[in-house]
């Protein structure tokens, strides 16, 4: 059963329909062309919308101005414009790639995106933002506005390499934590469902995570604040990814318990909740403990430090459902042993 979420941005009065369920009908009856994942059009070419169509690499390489021209020659080529809709097939980078480049081009056209990774789904797709990496930083340059509609189809998830079905859980881990005790709980009892890709469940736990998201983006659309709960996990995750050249989900896994390692360090969590975050990412096959140079991983917070003005603020939890974003001195957090 299909099921939709409204994420109504306040004010600018852009809103986004985020569907879990199937593709058809798609909500869209006037001119479009598709910009789609090669692999996705290798494993599901049956199930793409019929139109003009660029195939492109998907990967963190695909977010390059050189692709962004691409895509920009492609919409001249089919003459798109204000009336055409752009449809973003693929995982988290294409779908930033083609909201930056509809953002952008004719000074903004519609776009949309069916969300094909397990990431693209519960996060990337849902929200607004976009971008490229640029000058060996990622997302350096980007906007953000939302899709008209974004479709979830778990249908997409059974071709998933396993590595980028885990580094999905590792976000739907970090939603349910942020949503509540009772998300938690769920995922602890389905761990064996989640682990066989079971569809239902898989339907179950996406439109939880999106939903999820579409509010704490509508309450904070601009991330001025709130969004920044969305982080957890993510400032010494991003440290590991750069500095261990490993994924982002095992990196943002190792990461949400350094955030509870923390949180437990400053009296805010108990620390059974440490132990069984630790365990359900255990469960999904996920790293959770890593370990680099103390010196190479504050290379890269020091960067992140001067990106945000000068204080690293860390997500911390009091509890499942109960983030915090409070600024910590490096010397106080144990995964850096200073
Ligand atoms: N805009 C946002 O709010 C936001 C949030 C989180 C992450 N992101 C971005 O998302 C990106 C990561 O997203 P991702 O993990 O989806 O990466 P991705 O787009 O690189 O996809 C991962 C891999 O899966 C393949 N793939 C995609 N769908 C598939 C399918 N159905 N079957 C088989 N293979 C498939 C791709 O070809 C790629 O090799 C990063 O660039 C990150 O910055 C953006």
């Amino acid at each position: 059963m299909d099921r939709e979420i409204l994420l109504e941005v306040p004010g600018d009065g852009a809103s986004c329909r985020i569907r879990v369920g199937s593709l058809d009908p798609l909500p869209w009856e006037g001119p479009l062309c598709v910009v789609v994942d090669r692999r996705v059009a290798r494993w599901h070419r049956e199930r793409l919308p019929s139109g003009p169509t660029l195939e492109v690499r998907g990967g963190e390489s695909l977010k390059t101005v050189r692709n962004l021209e691409k895509v920009w020659s492609f919409l001249k080529e089919v003459g798109a414009d204000r009336g055409t809709l752009v449809l973003g097939v693929g995982g988290g980078t294409v779908t930033d790639l083609v909201g930056f480049a509809t953002a952008t081009w004719h000074r903004g056209i519609p776009c949309a995106f069916i969300a094909t990774t397990l990431l693209g789904q519960v996060d990337a797709a849902v929200g607004g933002k976009n971008g490229l990496d640029w000058g060996g930083a990622k997302n350096q340059v980007g906007t953000i506005r939302q899709p008209r509609f974004v479709v979830c189809d778990p249908g997409f998830l059974s071709s998933l390499s396993p590595e980028d079905y885990r580094g999905g859980l590792a976000e739907v881990v970090k939603t349910a934590l942020l949503d509540g005790a009772a998300f938690f709980e769920r995922l602890e009892d389905w761990q064996g469902l989640l682990r066989h890709r079971d569809p239902e469940v898989l339907a179950e736990v996406v439109h939880r995570c999106a939903a999820f998201k579409a509010l704490v983006v509508q309450a904070d659309p601009q991330e001025a604040d709130r969004r920044r709960i969305l982080n957890l996990g993510h400032t010494l995750g991003h440290a590991w990814e750069v500095v261990l050249g490993r994924s982002h989900g095992e990196a943002v896994a190792a990461g949400i318990v350094a955030a509870c390692d923390l949180s437990v360090h400053l009296g805010l969590l108990d620390p059974s909740w440490r132990d069984r975050v630790e365990s359900l990412l255990r469960g999904f096959g996920l790293p959770t403990r890593l370990s680099a140079s103390t010196e190479a991983l504050l290379s890269v917070l020091v960067q992140d430090k001067k990106r945000r003005r000068g204080e690293i603020h860390w997500v911390l939890l009091a509890g499942p459902g109960r983030p915090l974003v409070q600024p910590v001195p490096l010397s106080e957090v144990p995964a850096l042993r200073l």
